[in-house]
């Protein structure tokens, strides 16, 4: 039996489980016309009366990489499950461009309509290969699951090709995703989230657990899709976004504590003071 043949089974023409179906939920022509992709307005989240967010305020602009830092238990995390609807705030708004009410949304609404997140831990599918795993996030993107395996048309293996070179693991294609490194694992998550087109990727600390040459490869893998991407990276290594920031937030007590060039914000005193008093 071949790997694919269990999941050709599941994903029959006759058997299309409604989580499977395309929802067309946003208009293609998101509206990023006064420069935002996200808007996140005076958000608080409590668990038990702490306020893991407490009047967040945040704007992340369309084809921007924005690194976002902060102590531990900042709300970083926090920020990423009110923006993918994972978790509600008790009050504020989130939207998506300038009409998309994210609060409005399911989970799944969100991460078909163009915010796809980078969890810390890879979930590849590691007894296929690394080919399989992006043909499958590619058709869960289109909505073809029961058509998948009659093969993708050329726009789409053009497509993974571009995303293998984007990712790095051209030569590794053919390989089983279970045999990657933990840092190539890494980036075939990133490049199934690429197959999906997001126009905003949240990725919580990207380089965590990866060797020095891994975390230098993911740095010019996040700026490279900066531009046709808006990315949100989540990172306490220091170096590494040093070499990726443009602009850097820094969140404290579910607030943004400052906000800058890498340069300023590691000069604000707020921010010295909050890091040496960790
Ligand atoms: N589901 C939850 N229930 C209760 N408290 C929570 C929950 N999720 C987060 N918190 C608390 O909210 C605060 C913010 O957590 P969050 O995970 O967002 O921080 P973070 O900035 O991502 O930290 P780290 O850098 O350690 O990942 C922490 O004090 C955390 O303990
Ligand atoms: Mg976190």
């Amino acid at each position: 039996m071949k790997p694919l043949d269990p999941l050709r089974k599941a994903l029959r023409r006759d058997r299309v489980f409604d989580f499977m179906m395309p929802q067309v939920v946003f208009s293609p022509d998101l509206d990023v016309s006064h420069g935002p992709i996200l808007y996140l307005e005076d958000v608080t989240v409590s668990f038990d009366g702490f306020k893991a967010l407490n009047n967040l305020s945040l704007y992340i602009d369309d084809g921007e990489l924005r690194c976002i830092i902060g102590p531990n238990g900042a709300g970083k995390t926090t920020m990423m499950d009110v923006i993918t609807g994972k978790t509600r705030p008790d009050s504020g708004s989130v939207f998506f461009g300038q009409k998309i009410d994210l609060l409005r949304l399911s989970e799944t609404d969100i991460a078909q309509g163009g915010i796809g997140r980078k969890f810390q831990r890879p979930t590849v599918f590691e007894s296929h290969t690394v080919y399989e795993n992006l043909e499958l996030s590619l058709a869960a993107d289109k909505g073809v699951w029961p058509t998948l395996f009659a093969s993708l048309n050329q726009a789409q293996k053009d497509r993974i090709d571009e995303i293998l070179e984007v990712i790095a693991l051209t030569e590794q294609r053919h390989h089983l995703a279970g045999t990657l490194s933990h840092g190539q694992k890494q980036w075939l998550e990133i490049g199934m989230l690429l197959a999906q087109s997001p126009r905003v990727l949240l990725v919580d600390e990207p380089v965590a657990g990866m060797t020095a040459q891994e975390t230098e490869r993911t740095a010019e893998l996040l700026t490279s899709l900066a531009g046709k991407h808006s990315v949100v990276v989540v990172e306490h290594d220091m170096e590494f976004v040093r070499s990726i920031a443009r602009k850097v937030t820094v969140l404290h007590e579910g607030s943004v504590l400052a906000e800058g060039s890498m340069d300023e914000v590691q000069n604000d005193p707020r921010v010295i003071e909050v890091y040496l008093g960790e």
